[in-house]
């Protein structure tokens, strides 16, 4: 089942703590010379235009970073500078995916590899990608693509697991590949994102990475309502498996923030714990 497309939900606050995670991990990995591998298993069209018809429909943006400015928020300066450099100045239309803000902090060196399954979004991927030949493309399943990747000879490296989670098989798939892959590829770091529509299904998730015997292990999640059976997606987080050390401190900075201006409930939370130490 191919339905989901992220165009209907592109810049929503659940992209926001996504995104800024992946800056975070992109950028130190970048601060030494030594190449790194990218590796994003579901990858989605890599740029999407607020005004198409899907967002206009949801309108989940504004929820997300349509809440927020760079000028209020300087520890998200270059989150913000990787968003401006695909708008004019003074215009905000299109907001970049995942495989786009990775492309930021590729450097002669490194690799990507972009693994996507629907048509469309693949044909958008690749024409948003261009000619790049430190990128590769595939329109095949990115779990298995991954494993196939492992250990990079970079041995160095981040990959990110976004799916839909349209399939509920999902939830056991990611950690199956994790555990996969943590045995090929131990000192990756994994960025593992997940919905909270139904908290039974995370808290079996968070217990079967913690379960796994993988180490070092932390979970950021932003939380713009309280769980709830009824309001699809209230909250989302993001597994981070060896993370950067600079992660925790930037989070338990921005999350309370991030609560505090995109949920409007009372109850609104925020998560930031270390779910297996070092
Ligand atoms: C949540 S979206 C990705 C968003 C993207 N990572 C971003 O942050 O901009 C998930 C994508 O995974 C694709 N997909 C679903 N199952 C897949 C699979 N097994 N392998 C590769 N792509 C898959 C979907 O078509 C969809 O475009």
């Amino acid at each position: 089942m191919l339905s989901y497309r992220h165009s209907f939900h592109a810049g929503n606050f659940a992209d926001v703590i996504k995104h800024v995670v992946i800056v975070e991990i992109l950028e130190y990995l970048s601060k030494k010379d030594k190449a790194f591998e990218y590796i994003d298993s579901h990858a989605g069209a890599g740029l999407f235009s607020l005004q198409s018809d899907h967002a206009e429909k949801l309108h989940e943006y504004t929820n997300g970073i349509g809440k927020l400015n760079a000028q209020d928020w300087p520890e998200l300066a270059l989150y913000f500078e990787i968003i401006n450099s695909f708008n004019e100045t003074g215009s905000f239309v299109y907001y970049p995916g995942s495989p786009l803000i990775a492309r930021h902090f590729l450097r002669s060196q490194d690799r990507a590899w972009l693994y996507e399954l629907h048509p469309t979004d693949f044909d958008l991927l690749k024409s948003n990608i261009g000619s790049d030949r430190q990128i590769r493309v595939k329109q095949e399943d990115g779990y298995k693509g991954l494993l196939s990747l492992l250990p990079p000879l970079s041995r160095r490296g981040l990959v990110l697991i976004d799916p839909p989670y349209e399939v509920k098989t999902d939830y056991q798939q990611v950690v199956n590949t994790v555990v996969l892959a943590h045995k090929k590829f131990s000192t990756g770091t994994y960025a593992i994102w997940y919905p909270v529509v139904d908290r039974s299904r995370i808290d079996q998730l968070e217990k079967n990475f913690i379960d796994s015997g993988i180490k070092n292990i932390q979970r950021f999640e932003l939380a713009i309502a309280p769980d709830s059976h009824a309001s699809g997606m209230t909250s989302s987080g993001m597994i981070v498996i060896n993370p950067p050390w600079t992660l925790m401190k930037k989070m338990n900075q921005l999350l309370p923030k991030l609560v505090a201006r995109l949920a409007d409930d009372k109850d609104a939370y925020f998560k930031c714990d270390v779910l297996v130490g070092e």
